[in-house]
C-alpha cells in the first residue's frame, strides 16, 4: 500500500477524474475527503463527501480547520475541481470569464492557502494541481480555461519554492491531462473529438484512471525527489 493511512483532500472528487483519484488513493490505503459542490456518483466508505464550493472562502475557513481537528493531519491535497464555460474570445461574456477564473484559479488559491500551512508545519505533504493540455498549447474557445490551467502550473512551481523555504519536504506538482473521457467531454461534439483522436499518437482519449495513476505516483514516496514538475498525461498530443 503506497498511501497507508494518509489523509488526502481531493476537490471535485464526486465524479470523473476526481472520483478515479479518490478511489485509487483508497485502494492504496488512504482516507479521502471529497470537497465538491455535487453529490458523489459512487459509494466508498473511505471517501467522505463535504459539500462546499471552492469559491466560498468563508465556508472553507470554517471547514478546513474542523477537518484538521477531526483527522489530525493533511498529507495530500489534489486541487481537481474545475469547470469550462467555452466561447470564442470575441464572444466570451465577463460572467463566463469570472466563473472559470473563480473556480479553477481562485478556488485552488483558496483551498491551498488554508491547507498548506498545516503541511508546512508538519514538514511533509504532497500537493497536486490538475492543469490541462489546454494550458500548455491553448485551445479555440477556451481563453478563460487556458488561462486558469496555465496559472495552476505557475502556482505549483511557486509553491514548490515557497513551501520549503524553512526546510521540510512539502512537494507541489501539476498534472496536465490530455482529453479524458468524463462528463466534461460530453459537451464536446464528435466533430471536435475525432480530429483530437487522430492527432494523438495513441489515437484515443484518455481514461480517468490514467490520470489517477499519475496522481498516485506524485502523491506517493516514489516521487520523493520530484517537485515543481508538470507531468503531461496526454497520449502524446503535446510533445
Ligand atoms: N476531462 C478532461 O478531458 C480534462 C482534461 C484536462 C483537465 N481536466 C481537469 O480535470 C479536473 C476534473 O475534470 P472532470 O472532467 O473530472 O470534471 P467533472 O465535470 O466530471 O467533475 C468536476 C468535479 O468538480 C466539482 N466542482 C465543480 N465546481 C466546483 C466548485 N465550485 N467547488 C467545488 N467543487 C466543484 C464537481 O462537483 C465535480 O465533482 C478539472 O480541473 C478539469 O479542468 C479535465
Amino acid at each position: 500500500m503506497r498511501l497507508q493511512d494518509k489523509i488526502a483532500i481531493v476537490t471535485g472528487a464526486s465524479q470523473g477524474i476526481g472520483q478515479a483519484i479518490a478511489e485509487t488513493f483508497v485502494r492504496e490505503g488512504a482516507i479521502v475527503l471529497n470537497l465538491s459542490i455535487t453529490q458523489p456518483v459512487y459509494d466508498n466508505d473511505r471517501v467522505t463527501f463535504y459539500p462546499v464550493d471552492v469559491t466560498d472562502r468563508t465556508e472553507l475557513e470554517k471547514l478546513i480547520p474542523e477537518l484538521h481537528r477531526a483527522y489530525g493531519r493533511f498529507d495530500i491535497l489534489v486541487n481537481n475541481a474545475g469547470i469550462t464555460r467555452d466561447a470564442l474570445m470575441t464572444r466570451m461574456s465577463e460572467d463566463m470569464w469570472d466563473a472559470v477564473i473563480d473556480i479553477n484559479l481562485k478556488g485552488v488559491f483558496n483551498v491551498t492557502q488554508l491547507v498548506a500551512p498545516y503541511m508546512i508545519e508538519q514538514q511533509t505533504g504532497s500537493i497536486i494541481n490538475i492543469s490541462s493540455v489546454v494550458g500548455e498549447y491553448g485551445n479555440i474557445g477556451q481563453t478563460n480555461y487556458a488561462a486558469t490551467k496555465a496559472g495552476v502550473v505557475a502556482m505549483a512551481k511557486t509553491w514548490a519554492k515557497e513551501f520549503t523555504r524553512k526546510g521540510g519536504a512539502v512537494r507541489v506538482n501539476a498534472i496536465a491531462p490530455g482529453f479524458i473521457n468524463t462528463d466534461m467531454m460530453k459537451t464536446v461534439p464528435d466533430k471536435v473529438l475525432d480530429p483530437i483522436r487522430q492527432k494523438t499518437p495513441l489515437k484515443r482519449l484518455g481514461e480517468p484512471q490514467e490520470i489517477a495513476n499519475a496522481a498516485l505516483f506524485l502523491a506517493s514516496e516514489e516521487a520523493s525527489f520530484i517537485t515543481g514538475h508538470l507531468l503531461s498525461v496526454n497520449g502524446g498530443i503535446v510533445l
